[in-house]
């Protein structure tokens, strides 16, 4: 079954794994959609059932793939022209109709947002040793991705307006923890270097810079006089950050940006599509739970020509031409024929599957008016989220485990979100900010079934339950 409910069981402080809750999720899939009349009564149903091997054949999971288009005809023509593998039309078609979608210049294809994540950080010039800015709130990939290259996230609370990145935390660390210096330092530098320079911190306010004296200066990090080597925005839950006030600090302090958009395929800033975004790499997931799925993969758009072959290079082991001669250290980070054809398919219902997740996040939504005290996710104006994950936030932490067992004890999942970046073992000791805003609210933060192929009877049997289940906790 994919999922130790065991492990769970005995470990109630821990949150549900997501990934081994997705493949659960990802194997009940190929059934036809579920439907809530077949519920059995809660007396029934004892809440650990629901997490056992016993799954119930009516268990509403939380997102799901919607294979309702071509996607059973794109997989036979794989296996009948026998490109299945890594070579093939499909992996080029998935790459061109990302392009058309996401209006971005060039599109590179990976095996898993995660390699994606990986090679972006490579396009942008992280090495080894250095600091790379992340939000806190986000799936422990983004900062993997960085201990990959050898280097350490440095993590910065998330703003209440979109869950991203604060740009005016971002500006006033910055400010107040780093030095642009002039020169190319060795690394690592050594502190007392560092800070013998700090005398000469007032380097933003003397006259303007050229470009190319600007550009050759290193962001250092006081600290740890590590050089601060690129930042990673993230889409939660498929809701854009704030962009633009953060490109111009990320311009100021002459650090490039990458944008982890994994969740946020269809999402839209200022009206401008993802690929569209005057930043160099954006990077997406086609994993299970994903609006879009490959069954796995992800992908990196790009503005420029020669970053995208470069990155396409390095993703296919460096090879040079067809022999076995390779440049440099590559990565076979590609994906697979079979995982773009499902991709293509998916990619045709692209507008349909961003209705019925808009449609969702939108009744959800309305349980607000009857709950005063729940929060719904943010939704900025200028942001349209593509609404990948729906759900609310709970007045009270303690309210939620209660709450998902109840829903559980009627067969619908409910789930806690992500545990932020700071609090995950392996990076406990790196830098970080003060996290105020995200202690705040993640521990209140439930999700909800929000599959695009739940129909509207489905859902409303679901708020019902909801509903019941926010009465029976008392909550207003
Ligand atoms: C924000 C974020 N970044 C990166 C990833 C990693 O993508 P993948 O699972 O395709 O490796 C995910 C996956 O959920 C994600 O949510």
């Amino acid at each position: 079954m994919g999922f130790n409910s065991n492990l769970i069981l005995e470990s109630p402080e821990l949150e549900t794994p997501e990934l081994e809750t997705f493949e659960l999720e990802i194997s009940e899939s190929p059934k036809p959609p579920l439907t809530l009349e077949t519920f059995k009564p809660p007396s029934t149903l004892d809440p650990a059932t629901v997490l056992s091997d016993n799954i119930p054949t009516d268990y509403i999971p939380i997102a799901t793939p919607n294979l309702c288009g071509n996607e059973a005809k794109y997989l036979m023509e794989c296996v009948q022209t026998n490109f299945v593998s890594t070579v093939g039309p499909f992996v080029k078609k998935f790459e061109q109709e990302l392009c058309a979608v996401t209006k971005a210049n060039y599109a590179v294809p990976t095996c898993s947002g995660t390699s994606a994540l990986h090679l972006s950080l490579k396009a942008v010039g992280v090495k080894e040793n250095e600091l790379v800015i992340i939000p806190s709130f986000t799936f422990i990939a983004t900062a993997n991705a960085i201990r990959y290259c050898g280097s350490d996230p440095w993590i910065f609370d998330i703003s209440e307006k979109d869950w991203g990145l604060d740009p005016e935390l971002l500006e006033k660390t910055l400010l107040e923890q780093t030095l642009l210096e002039q020169t190319v330092l060795k690394q690592p530098v050594l502190k007392q270097t560092v800070l013998k320079q700090t005398a000469d911190k007032t380097l933003l306010d003397k006259p303007p810079l050229t470009e190319s004296e600007f550009s050759q200066k290193t962001l250092i990090h006081i600290q740890s006089g590590k050089r601060v080597a690129a930042i990673i925005l993230v889409c939660t839950l498929g809701i854009p950050p704030s962009i633009n006030e953060i490109l111009d600090v990320a311009k100021k302090f002459n650090i490039p940006v990458i944008l982890d958009a994994a969740g946020a395929i269809g999402a839209k800033y200022h009206g401008k599509e993802l690929g569209e975004l005057d930043i160099p790499c954006t990077v997406l997931s086609f994993n299970g739970n994903k609006l879009i799925t490959s069954g796995g993969g992800g992908c990196i758009l790009f503005k420029d020509a020669d970053l995208a072959n470069r990155i396409r290079h390095l993703s296919t082991t460096a090879r040079r031409a067809t022999g076995y001669l390779h440049d440099e250290v590559g990565y076979n980070y590609r994906m697979t024929n079979i995982a773009a054809a499902v991709g293509c398919a998916q990619l045709e219902n692209l507008e349909l599957f961003l209705k019925q997740k808009k449609f969702i996040a939108s009744k959800y939504n309305q349980l607000q008016t009857k709950f005063k005290s729940l929060n719904i996710f943010p939704n900025a104006k200028e942001n349209t989220p593509n609404f990948w994950l729906s759900g609310f936030i709970l007045p009270n932490p303690n309210l939620v485990n209660e709450f998902i067992e109840f829903m559980r004890s009627f067969g619908i999942n409910a789930q806690k979100f992500w545990i932020p970046i700071h609090k995950q073992p392996p990076y406990v000791n790196s830098y970080c900010t003060k996290q105020d805003y995200v202690e705040s609210i993640y521990k209140n933060i439930v999700i909800l079934p929000c599959s695009s192929h739940l129909t509207e009877k489905q859902l409303d049997s679901i708020i019902s339950v909801v509903t019941d289940g926010l009465i029976k906790l008392n909550v207003k």
